[in-house]
Formats: structure tokens, sequence, C-alpha cells
């Protein structure tokens, strides 16, 4: 069942967060489903402009349509990942997203604001909630490059201003994580005093962490020794996944971490089998360990075993 952002964090405001997991192919959706349901959690799927354009942001419209009916006890929000204001549009038209995210971080404090305030209208008008951004996210972002050097954290005091005037239902803030594998370069680090005092300023207002991923260093060690050339990759401590949902962080954004995983399997697969070439091999047993990754990483969030209550708080909702 395909429900909006804003029912899932209703739910887990101030006590666990929902794993919001990007996906490109069918193996990712498949080990997705089974990873949730395994571990029995409401999960959001969020696509990116670059997923869409992949193949056809059609062809994924259609995989997690399948996917909603081989799995019909799921619940789940699908979102739209650094939305630009036409991707929004057009993702708020389809009729498919519950969810979209304009990032307009990029641009001045009142054109972020402007951008925001016309997609929230948009969307509101269909009954689809907005995640915006403030503040500026280090690494690489997929219409707009951060140097590391450059990144700003969200500024507490304007959050308020920023939600009240926007219009927007969920933020997106800068609290020291970056895109991608290669995070806290220097002395920087994963800043929950700043999250503390952005709580203060929206209290009961759910937060969305990006740049999640953990780049364990496991997965990294493993892809190396199997041929891979990772150097430095470092990512956020999972352990501190429920100190920020207690902070109001309802929605973690995990992609590279799913990559790894696909890296190592993929790495490893055809080192210990040269002579193999068949695709479905390594896809099976990718979508074993994409499951099990995303089981593990509920455990993190919290979200485990939540399903039935969110089935059981929707029903009670429908039957009033
Ligand atoms: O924040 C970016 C996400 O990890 C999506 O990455 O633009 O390469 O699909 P992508
Ligand atoms: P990671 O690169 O840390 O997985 O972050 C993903 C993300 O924020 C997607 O919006
Ligand atoms: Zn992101």
């Amino acid at each position: 069942m395909i429900v909006t952002t804003k029912k899932l964090f209703e739910h887990a405001y101030g006590k666990y967060a929902i794993g919001a997991y990007n996906i490109n192919n069918l193996e990712q959706t498949m080990g997705l489903f089974r990873g949730n349901l395994d571990s029995q959690a409401p999960f959001i799927i969020q696509l990116s402009k670059g997923a869409r354009s992949y193949t056809n942001k059609k062809m994924l419209e259609g995989l997690i349509r399948s996917a909603e009916e081989v799995f019909p006890e799921a619940i789940f929000a699908v979102h739209l990942d650094h939305g630009d204001e036409q991707t929004c549009y057009d993702a708020i038209e389809s009729g498919f997203y519950s969810s979209v995210m304009i990032d307009a971080s990029h641009e001045d404090f009142e054109t972020n604001i402007a951008i925001t305030r016309r997609v929230v209208d948009a969307a509101h008008a269909r009954g689809i909630v907005v995640e915006a951004e403030l503040g500026q996210l280090g690494g690489v972002e997929e219409h707009v490059s951060v140097s590391e050097a450059d990144a700003k954290l969200t500024d507490p005091k304007m959050a308020r201003e920023f939600v009240e005037r926007s219009g927007c239902d969920s933020l997106a803030v800068a609290i020291g994580t970056s895109h991608g594998a290669y995070k806290f370069s220097g002395s920087q680090g994963l800043r929950l005093d700043v999250l503390a005092q952005i709580q203060q300023a929206l209290p009961g207002f759910p937060l969305v962490m990006h740049g999640s991923s953990s780049v364990p260093q496991e997965e990294v060690e493993r892809i190396n020794a199997a041929g891979g050339a990772l150097k430095g990759a470092k990512g956020v401590d999972a352990s501190k996944f429920r100190e920020a949902a207690r902070l109001g962080v309802t929605k973690v954004n995990i992609d590279t971490d799913g990559r790894l995983v696909w890296c190592r399997v993929h790495r490893e697969f055809f080192r210990d089998k040269p002579a193999e070439f068949d695709l479905r091999p390594p896809g099976k047993i990718f979508m074993a360990e994409y499951a099990r990754f995303i089981a593990d990483k509920n455990d993190k969030l919290g979200s485990a075993g939540q399903l039935e209550a969110v089935r059981q708080m929707l029903a009670a909702e429908s039957a009033r």
C-alpha cells in the first residue's frame, strides 16, 4: 500500500526513523521489499532524477506497481529524491508519487522559499506532500556540486521561518553529512548539537537526514580485496540513528551503502567464478544480500517491527 510520508512520520516522530532507500533496478526492488517485510518495517522508496532516466521513468514505476501486487502487506511511500522544480511538477502530475523533494538549497534563502512554495501549492492540490532542504550538504548532489569546504549547515534560526513561509511538510537538514562514500574529511562529524537546536526551533516537525550511509569498513575491505580501489571511504555511525530519531529525524536517506553491497557481491562473484557469464546467479545473491542489508538497517533505525502498528493506525483513521 502506497501512503504519504506524512502518515509514516506521524507514527515515527520522536521514536524511530524510517529508512528511505534509493532504487534503480529490478534486483534492488525485490531485495528492498523482501528486506522490509522480513523486518516488518514501513519504508520509503526514493527515485532520483538519475534513476528515473537510467532506463525510462515508466520502467521503475512499473516495477514498483508490480512489487505492490507481489507484496500486498508492504506499507511504503514513493518519493522523488532531490527534485528540481520541473521534475517535481512531472512527478506530481504523474499521480504515482506520494511525496516529492524540492531541492532548491543551492539558491539564496528567499529564492529557496519561493520555489518551495510553488511546489508545495502544486503538490498539496493533489494530496502529495513535500520535503524541502535548507542548508547544504557537502559532496555532490544531483544538479548541484558543493565542495566540502563550502558546505553550509542548516541555521536553526532560519529553519522555523523557512518552514512557515514555504509550507513544506518535512525539512532536510545539513548537519555534517555528505552524499557518497567519502564523508567527514578532516575534523568533520555528525552535528547532533545542531540537530537539537533545529528541533527546538521546530518542535514536532519531521526532519530528514540525507547522506546517511555508514560505508561499513568490512564492505570496503571486501570490495578492495576483490579488485576494488576505494581509498579512505567513511560513513555515518549507524548507532547514532536512534538519537537522531529522538531529536526529530523521521527519514534517513541511504543509497551508497546499497551500491556497496551490489559492488561487493558482483566483484566477489566474478573473482571466484571467472568462467561465469550468466547475470542471474550473482543477481540472486545480491537480492538476498540486499534484503539482509535492509533488514539490518531497519533494526538500527528502529523501524523494524513497526509495520503492524502503522497498519493499525491507518485502519483506525480510515474507520473514522
Ligand atoms: O543523493 C543522491 C542519491 O544518492 C541519488 O544518487 O543521483 O546518482 O541516483 P543518483
Ligand atoms: P548516501 O550517499 O549517504 O547514501 O545518501 C543518500 C541520500 O542522501 C539520497 O538522497
Ligand atoms: Zn540526498
